[in-house]
């Protein structure tokens, strides 16, 4: 693998997630390969899960690690010929070349505006060091899009499925924040690869981008969509056609014990207790929270792997 910026890159999903799960029972198997090689993990944003499991994940390869919160770097530049006389010090183009000689393999994540639409989609950040860096990138989260997140929620899926092909149901939620896209769009690009019975619902308003979404089905009414569900994926986000904006708060779309029943319960983390779902739903058996956050370290550890073994 040259990069992974997007699950399509990944070139056979089964075959990768079957390689996870076999890693899970010796993390350790491939601990020479990145002897010698250093990711260096960048964050313009805020993270626990991405930064603990992709630093353990390149561990368990042997690789070195080094983490730059980038707020505590020089205010770097993207705009192709700006001139810097404003707040920006360092220009992409020198920032990416810079770090590639410190890096075998280079980890970003950058989260969208919400405000500039076009500029988002664009994935200004992302797609600026694929362009300048001179080493493979890994997306831990980007403006549109969640892989890595991904990845975890297809071993997971693979894990306990019971039927070899579950209705999954991915369901908005409500939160007080504006959030990404970033991770439901992941989830919906990753059903577009798996056997599933997909249907996606939310209230009128906060339909994700049609590109994504595609031939999806859409489920305005969320009890009946969660009829017969066996996976349950619940994510708020703001809204896509009215940019960034919250358009509604409904405590009706919490996901609560009795509307799920027997489904099983998903949520990348973090959560908001009580707001996205109740308490009983994540303190329930049927919640796979925690196993989707063991298998960040898997999804992280099988990429960084493939990409290894192209260098
Ligand atoms: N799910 C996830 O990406 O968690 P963090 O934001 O804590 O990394």
């Amino acid at each position: 693998m040259k990069k992974y910026t997007t699950i399509n890159d990944i070139e056979n999903l089964s075959d990768t997630i079957q390689k996870a799960i076999q890693l899970k029972k010796n993390p350790y198997q491939f601990s020479d390969l990145g002897q010698h090689k250093t990711l260096v993990m960048l964050f313009f944003n805020a993270s626990l899960r991405t930064r603990l499991s992709t630093e353990k994940a390149a561990k368990n390869l042997g690789m070195q690690v080094s983490v730059l919160n980038v707020t505590n770097a020089w205010n770097m530049e993207f705009e192709d010929g700006a001139v810097m006389n404003l707040n920006t010090s360092e220009h992409i183009k020198e920032a990416a070349k810079v770090i590639s000689q410190y890096a075998d393999i280079i980890a970003v994540r950058a989260f969208p505006t919400l405000e500039d639409k076009e500029k988002d989609r664009a994935e200004t950040v992302l797609n600026s060091f694929v362009k300048y860096a001179t080493v493979p990138i890994v997306n831990m989260e980007s403006a549109t899009d969640h892989p890595l997140q991904a990845l975890a929620d297809a071993i997971t899926i693979t894990e306990t499925k019971k039927v070899d092909k579950p209705k999954v149901v991915l369901s908005w939620a409500p939160h007080p924040k504006a959030l990404p896209h970033s991770v439901a769009n992941a989830f919906v690009h990753l059903m577009h690869n798996m056997e599933v019975d997909f249907v996606i619902t939310h209230p009128k308003g906060y339909e994700l981008d049609p590109e994504i979404t595609q031939q999806f089905p859409i489920e305005y009414d969320q009890q009946k969509a969660f009829e017969n569900a066996d996976f349950i994926y619940a994510k708020n986000w703001s809204s896509f056609n009215e940019y960034g904006k919250i358009l509604n708060e409904d405590p009706n779309w919490m996901i609560t014990q009795e509307k799920i029943g027997t489904a099983k319960f998903m949520h990348c983390l973090p959560i908001r207790r009580n707001v996205i779902a109740e308490d009983a739903v994540l303190d329930a058996d049927n919640s796979l929270v925690i196993e989707q956050a063991n298998n960040r370290t898997f999804a992280a550890q099988i990429v960084l792997q493939q990409i290894l073994g192209e260098l």
